[in-house]
């Protein structure tokens, strides 16, 4: 996939303004504060409808402003298509080949993977990270594991209000039938996907912190069972205990991701180089996976390729990925720090308005 054209209208501090993008490495310069995390932020809310940062949607919008607007124009194999989203006031629309859609029907033009530097420290985040990180990226080869998402959230939410409001039993009950269905499809996934990332997962580690290590990756379920009539059985079992509590105490909302390090878990034990170079071998690891399996090659998006004490860092990324074929958009503050390994554009961000140059 190549995303050729990108339109933002009133979108955070960007102007107004259309831009043609490299097949190859596309590389967004300028100074702190200019707009370079926006415009990465713009590809990402396009491709993923989620907002890069955390937050409201509403924030996308510029100041003063109670619209915005991205459009996308993206070629998958051999076909033009056209993506859009934005905002009128708290309203989201989003449109493909010019046709308002459901999300649902939106994906499978655009995928994206983004490397920031905060995801070093997913580690050291909530098991709730972790969890998003595996839906999300479950979801980056699979666009309809939303659905099996959106659909536990709501049944969650309909057994914990009923647990509290102890309604009728039936209705408790029909929630759990829900529930159950949706957790197992859903554990079901998330253990598949670790399991298909495990070999390129360690792999990909020795090949970014140079020395293998033997990282292990391990789904951690809080119900050691994957099929809708186990979990239902357990959230039967779990019922009076859940009623005292108020909520549902096991699920696949309560699981958590572990990756340990020579035998110990590497969110206490690992050091902080370490922890870094194991999310790295992470999304390389999906990169690898979504080739392999899907035959998919994303969009990469690496934002803050910046300082000159990450030097050696970023020297390795893109050592890592010089076997990476697809699309690349990195944003930096000085673009002498990015070699890239294939031709690139670059394009100057200054004060939200963004100007291609010729690469050197
Ligand atoms: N909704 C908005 N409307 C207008 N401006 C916004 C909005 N949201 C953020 N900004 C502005 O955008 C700027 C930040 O842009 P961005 O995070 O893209 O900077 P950057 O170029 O990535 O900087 P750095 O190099 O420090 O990462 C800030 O000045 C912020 O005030
Ligand atoms: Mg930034």
């Amino acid at each position: 996939m190549i995303l050729r054209r990108l339109e933002t209208r009133g979108f955070r501090n960007l102007e107004d303004q259309v831009l043609d993008f490299h097949e190859g490495f596309n590389v967004f310069e300028g100074g702190n504060g200019h707009g370079k995390t926006n415009a990465l932020e713009a590809l990402y809310w396009i491709a993923t409808l989620t907002p890069l940062r955390a937050g409201k949607l509403t924030e996308l919008v510029a100041f003063g402003q109670s619209t915005c607007l991205v459009r996308a124009e993206v070629e998958l194999d051999g076909l033009q298509h056209r993506l859009e989203c934005g905002l009128n006031g708290p309203e989201r629309v989003v449109r493909r080949e010019g046709k308002a859609t459901r999300a649902a029907a939106y994906f499978g033009v655009l995928s994206a993977i983004l490397f920031t530097p905060e995801d070093a420290g997913l580690l050291r985040e909530s098991p709730g990270a972790r969890r998003r990180y595996l839906d999300r990226a479950i979801f980056t080869g699979r666009s309809s594991h939303l659905s099996v998402v959106l659909e536990h959230r709501r049944a969650l939410r309909a057994r914990n209000e009923s647990l509290r409001s102890s309604s009728d039993p039936h209705l408790l009950e029909a929630f759990e039938g829900t529930l159950a269905a949706s957790g197992a499809r859903l554990v079901t996934a998330r253990r598949a996907f670790v399991q298909e990332l495990s070999a390129e997962f360690a792999s990909a580690y020795a090949h970014v912190a140079g020395s293998g290590d033997g990282p292990v990756l391990t789904y951690e379920p809080s119900l050691d069972l994957d099929d809708p009539e186990g979990h239902a059985l357990s959230l039967a079992a779990d019922r009076a205990r859940d009623r005292d509590r108020g909520f549902t105490g096991r699920g696949p909302h309560a699981d958590d991701l572990s990756i340990s390090l020579e035998g110990h878990p590497a969110r206490t034990f690992a050091s902080q180089g370490q922890q870094r170079a194991l999310v790295l071998a992470l999304k390389v690891a999906e990169i690898r996976r979504l080739r392999t399996l899907f035959d998919l090659t994303p969009v990469l998006l690496l934002d803050d390729v910046s300082s000159e004490l990450d030097g050696v860092r970023n020297a390795r990324l893109f050592e890592v990925l010089s076997d990476f074929k697809g699309q690349v958009f990195v944003t930096t503050t000085d673009s002498s720090h990015i070699k890239t390994p294939r031709p690139a554009s670059v394009f100057e961000v200054l004060a939200g308005r963004i100007r291609g140059r010729p690469h050197p």
